[in-house]
């Protein structure tokens, strides 16, 4: 994994435009550790934000556009205009996100100027580990930066998401953007995707959040995604309501013959994974271990058998990582499946034993190498400035 730091960003700066910059603004990746699918259908999440994300440094400049240069697609530049009408850039896809922000800042009326940006991060990319929810919410800060106005997390989170949703052309929820905006350090983050509150959960301090990628590429993500959510928006409307959050278990299960048996599936996956979410949140609370794995190991069953969204590869290392845990550590897939990322959640004496049995066992048995990220939960974007000398 990339190490970086504002020293190093504010170097690429320095080589990319001839000076230093005026300022950095730095957003968190996320780890969810449990609530998947959920915040579409206006649930509850647990993510936390991580200590892997992405920087955009940034200098104000006369112009009226902004120079972008992304340090991680080979230094490639782009010109972006401070309006609401923006095109998509076929030559330069990343620079799209960068585009959907300053067309939906625009477009809601928040102040814009011209600018000179670099942007790098260290989220392995196609991991699940909301890169793209990071670069927005670094773009965003950096933004208002450059044109001195203020925006508050959940616009930021929900300017983000309309950018991907609309522009884009991802139909996310808002769980990533808003975990990139307020994440706390040493915290989870309970959020209540209806109205948008949130509840820090504080991690004990002698747990750790283990994080393996699988190495197992996301394919059909998107067409996957938008079916699921599709299939969970037919399930509320056959009980009249605007999303499955207004639905109840009895109820559904009631319905079972009623509906199509993957529709009946998706909608138990996110009824039984709210209620899932909100115990989990109390056994981390109580910092109880053994009540949380067995949650955890629950909501994999969930997303394997209803959702259908893991990869027999991503089973594997979710088994191998219960088993090494011997009931001290829960594991799970995180994110919107597919391929991607495993999270364990355990003590600090029991993540060797995890770490060994994932470099002992996962390659042998699947194939795929793994990537072992020892995660810290940490802050929501922020914004600093250089200090010149
Ligand atoms: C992706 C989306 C989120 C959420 C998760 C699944 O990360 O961006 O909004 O739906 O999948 O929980």
């Amino acid at each position: 994994m990339k190490n970086l730091n504002d020293d190093l960003v504010n170097q690429q700066f320095q080589a990319a435009f001839g000076h230093p910059p005026a300022g950095i603004a730095h957003a968190p990746g996320r780890v969810n550790l449990i609530g998947e699918h959920t915040d579409y259908n206006l649930g509850f999440v647990l993510p936390a934000a991580i200590d892997l994300g992405t920087w955009v440094a940034f200098r104000p400049t006369s112009d009226d556009h902004l120079t972008a240069v992304a340090q991680d697609f080979a230094g490639q530049s782009v010109i972006v205009p401070l309006q609401a009408d923006q095109q998509r850039d076929e030559d330069a896809p990343w620079s799209d996100y960068l585009r959907g922000v300053v067309g939906e800042l625009s477009q809601r009326g928040y102040r814009l100027a011209g600018g000179e940006l670099l942007m790098t991060g260290n989220i392995p990319s196609g991991a699940g580990l909301s890169s793209s929810a990071s670069l927005e919410m670094a773009l965003i800060r950096a933004l208002l930066e450059l044109s001195g106005d203020t925006i508050d997390p959940t616009d930021a989170a929900l300017i983000g998401q309309a950018a991907e949703n609309d522009f884009v052309g991802c139909a996310c929820g808002i769980m990533d953007q808003l975990i990139s905006a307020r994440g706390q350090t040493n915290s989870a983050l309970l959020i209540d995707c209806r109205d948008l509150t949130s509840k820090p959960i504080s991690m004990p301090s002698d747990w750790e959040i283990l994080i393996v990628h699988s190495g197992v590429r996301r394919g059909l993500v998107e067409s996957e995604y938008n079916m699921r959510r599709r299939q969970c928006e037919e399930a509320a409307r056959h009980f009249g309501a605007t999303s499955l959050r207004e639905v109840k278990l009895a109820d559904l299960l009631a319905a079972e013959e009623d509906l199509h048996p993957n529709v009946f599936r998706r909608a138990r996956h996110v009824l039984t994974e709210n209620a899932r979410t909100v115990k989990a949140a109390a056994a981390m609370r109580e910092g109880n271990l053994e009540r949380l794995a067995p949650i955890m190991a629950a909501s994999h069953v969930s997303m394997r058998d209803d959702f259908e969204i893991t990869t027999p590869e991503i089973d594997t290392l979710v088994a191998l990582l219960q088993d090494a845990g011997k009931g001290e550590a829960g594991a799970r897939m995180t994110g919107g499946g597919f391929g991607g990322c495993v999270v364990a959640v355990a003590p600090e004496r029991v993540v060797p034993q995890l770490i060994r049995a994932v470099e002992a066992d996962y390659e042998r048995t699947t194939g795929c190498e793994p990537l072992i990220i020892e995660a810290r939960a940490s802050a929501g974007a922020f914004c600093e400035p250089v200090t010149l000398l």
